[in-house]
């Protein structure tokens, strides 16, 4: 990766982060060195944001997402307000965002359909970002590229394999990991598939980036010779009333050490968190020495501060 400095603009700078897609890969490239940077020396960034102020709209529960994102401005300098609920209860969503563009400088929002984001970033003259929709899970993705990366020293060509549910933490997985120039293999059940725009997009990023994106369905042919093995819940937020069937259709991809034991040696096993043990992975692999769940959660710190100061300043 190059160092930040020669990393020139070749594309404008984002202004949202709806999803994956919004950033250049400059910026992608960007926001993990700088993040590698201000975890090695968070003291540095200590005033980057000062006087800059979040909006934080959560209609769903988070734990990690929510308290990195209040610890991420606050220790920048800045702070944030929080709101949970419903964004658009009250008032359209355009009344939202031009309140919320008069008294903070980014809105971060976690959602039930991507169409609130994509809503937000159209009518407020501040950055939006996507703290996890339907669709997409973007800061999610950027602490698990960064996860990877510290631990095998290089993105291009690992092979990353997401075991489960084509959800919002494929399909962020999956669009980073074509930028990455990664091998990416998403393994679901049959009927179980991406989005086809998004899987459309990734595999456009794939081909300009070297990278591959391949669909297999059968998870012991899929994590064969596996750098990193990924999975997440069976029934996301808002699905909870399908979880039963749900639990039936995906039971074939948990993540057991059988399963780990078809990848290379020295796998890493990855969960966003939260984890159902015993559903889409056993408690002997979350708790595994391949397991790098915690680190992922403490990279969603750095991470995100990074986002912010390339957004924000
Ligand atoms: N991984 C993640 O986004 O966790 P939270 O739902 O706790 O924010
Ligand atoms: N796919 C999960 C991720 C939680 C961080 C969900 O949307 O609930």
């Amino acid at each position: 990766m190059a160092p930040i400095a020669t990393l020139a603009a070749s594309a404008p700078k984002a202004t949202d982060l709806r999803s994956d897609l919004d950033l250049a890969h400059w910026e992608f490239e960007r926001i993990l060195e700088l993040s590698l940077q201000i975890k090695a020396n968070p003291q540095r960034f200590a005033r980057a944001l000062e006087g800059r102020y979040l909006s934080l709209l959560f209609e769903k529960p988070s734990l990690r997402t929510r308290l990195t994102f209040e610890l991420a401005i606050k220790q920048l300098g800045g702070d944030a307000v929080a709101q949970m609920g419903p964004i658009a209860e009250r008032e359209p969503i355009k009344d939202v965002a031009r309140n919320l563009e008069r008294w903070t400088h980014c809105i971060v929002a976690r959602v039930f359909s991507q169409h609130t984001v994509d809503q937000l970033a159209e009518w407020a003259s501040i950055p939006v970002i996507n703290a996890l929709s339907d669709r997409f899970h973007p800061c999610q993705a950027l602490a698990d590229m960064q996860t990877l990366r510290e631990r095998f020293g290089r993105l291009k060509g690992l092979k990353l394999v997401f075991v489960g549910d084509a959800n919002n933490v494929a399909h962020s997985l999956m669009l980073c990991a074509a930028r990455a120039g990664m091998e990416f293999v998403l393994s679901s059940p049959p009927g179980v598939d991406p989005d086809a725009a998004t899987l459309a997009a990734a595999q456009a990023m794939a081909v300009e980036r070297g990278a591959s994106i391949e669909l297999i369905r059968d998870p012991r042919q899929a994590v064969n010779g596996a750098h990193a093995v990924y999975t997440d819940v069976w029934a996301s937020m808002g699905q909870e009333h399908e979880a039963q069937q749900r639990r039936q259709v995906f039971q074939p991809y948990q993540v057991t050490a059988d399963l780990m034991r078809l990848a290379r040696p020295e796998a890493v096993f990855l969960h966003c968190l939260p984890a159902h043990r015993g559903e889409e992975a056993t408690d002997a692999v979350l708790e595994s020495p391949a397991s790098v769940v915690f680190d992922q959660a403490e990279n969603r710190l750095h991470a995100q501060k990074a986002l912010l100061v390339h957004l924000l300043s």
